[in-house]
């Protein structure tokens, strides 16, 4: 009996499996509107048996866009074209899910597609950037600090993004505290040099995420809802897995259901101890053991019997894998039968396909 292939329950949503798909942005999208790529990238997964399709960091607010061509979910054209995708990806048996994202500092920078790279100057399509602090990420603009009604802006937007991605049948939703973005600059004491109630203790620094989920638990209440963690900023002075354990147990108490573990990209200078295969499995399993939480592993696990091993040992309760479904979009098909897992969700088309 595969554990990869058994299902999980978030509230009242039973995802087919543990193989999920992780956030990818796609920098295709046009006034924050996803277009016919996203329709056929996030659908393909569903059809290639992934249990969870999670879209891609979309934008609470224009400002909060990592590049132009971010998705975003602050105006209703948006929510009305993330519609039909969502119901392809429901209709082929996946559940769907987005990533709600504000990136801060990390805002109006150049998609990885341009030519150019950090900061796309304020004439060529760019905008001002806030952040906790006027701090800088290293070799992008300085951003302004945010004043309190910035703050209340931020939860504001969140919420309604929330609510704008069940409207357009989104089921379960992701918040974004990873990867060095905006909720992340806040918990990080190398990003956050406040002194007032967001900055300075631990509590004080996880104050906007609580807000955050909060605000979103308010907008959709019965939604299942991920947290994405970076659990080090692999940096001497930053945010650590110890920390991210104690935040992780608060937002289970604010009405998280689930935590996605990841890790760095809050500053330039992080030295990641050693990459490859598994290489933030550790991480995830000691969030799982410390905070008492269930989580999902992410990186560098591209393979069905590795994924499976994650599981049966205990580190993770389901695996994320992003490039492994770009190589391979029928991913989950092809884990299955190598796993032995007797799944029902072949597409009928392509049966003729199946092995075993
Ligand atoms: C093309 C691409 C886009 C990504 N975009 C996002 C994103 O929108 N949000 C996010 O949290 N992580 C993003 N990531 C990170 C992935 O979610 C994942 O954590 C990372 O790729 C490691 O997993 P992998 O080794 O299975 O690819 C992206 C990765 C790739 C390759």
């Amino acid at each position: 009996m595969s554990r990869l292939f058994t299902p999980l329950t978030l509230r009242d949503i039973t995802v087919r499996n543990r193989l999920w798909v992780a956030p990818m942005c796609q920098y295709s999208a046009v006034d924050g509107v996803p277009q016919e790529w996203h329709h056929t990238h996030l659908t393909q997964f569903a059809s290639g048996g992934a249990g969870l399709v999670i879209a891609e960091a979309t934008a609470v607010s224009p400002e909060g866009r990592i590049s132009p061509e971010d998705t975003g979910l602050w105006n209703d054209e948006q929510r009305d074209a993330w519609t039909p995708i969502v119901a392809g990806i429901r209709r082929r048996g996946a559940v769907a899910a987005v990533q709600l994202a504000h990136a801060g500092r990390k805002a109006s920078t150049w998609s990885p597609f341009a030519r150019e790279r950090g900061s796309v100057p304020l004439g060529q399509g760019g905008w001002p950037t806030v952040a906790p602090s006027a701090i800088a990420f290293e070799g992008y603009a300085t951003p302004a600090a945010l004043d309190p009604a910035g703050v209340d802006k931020v939860v504001a937007d969140f919420a309604a993004a929330a609510e704008r991605a069940v409207a357009a049948g989104f089921e379960v939703l992701e918040v974004h505290a990873a990867h060095g973005y905006l909720l992340h600059q806040f918990l990080s004491p190398l990003s956050n040099h406040r002194d007032d109630e967001y900055g300075g203790s631990l509590e004080n620094r996880a104050r906007l995420l609580l807000r955050v989920i909060d605000a979103v638990k308010d907008a959709a209440a019965a939604v299942p809802l991920l947290v994405r963690f970076s659990a080090t900023d692999w940096a001497e002075g930053g945010w650590d897995a110890d920390q991210t354990a104690v935040v992780a147990g608060w937002a289970a108490a604010h009405g998280a259901d689930f935590f996605d573990i990841s890790s760095g990209g809050l500053v330039a200078h992080q030295r990641i101890a050693s990459v490859g295969p598994g290489y933030q499995v550790e991480l995830a399993a000691r969030i799982r053991a410390q905070a008492g939480v269930p989580v999902s592993a992410v990186g560098m696990i591209d393979d069905a019997e590795h994924a499976e091993r994650v599981l049966v040992d205990g580190h993770a309760d389901a695996v994320m894998a992003g490039r492994e479904w770009l190589r391979d979009p029928h991913y989950g098909l092809r884990a299955a039968g190598q796993l032995g897992a007797d799944i029902d969700y072949w597409p009928l088309q392509y049966v003729r396909a199946r092995r075993g």
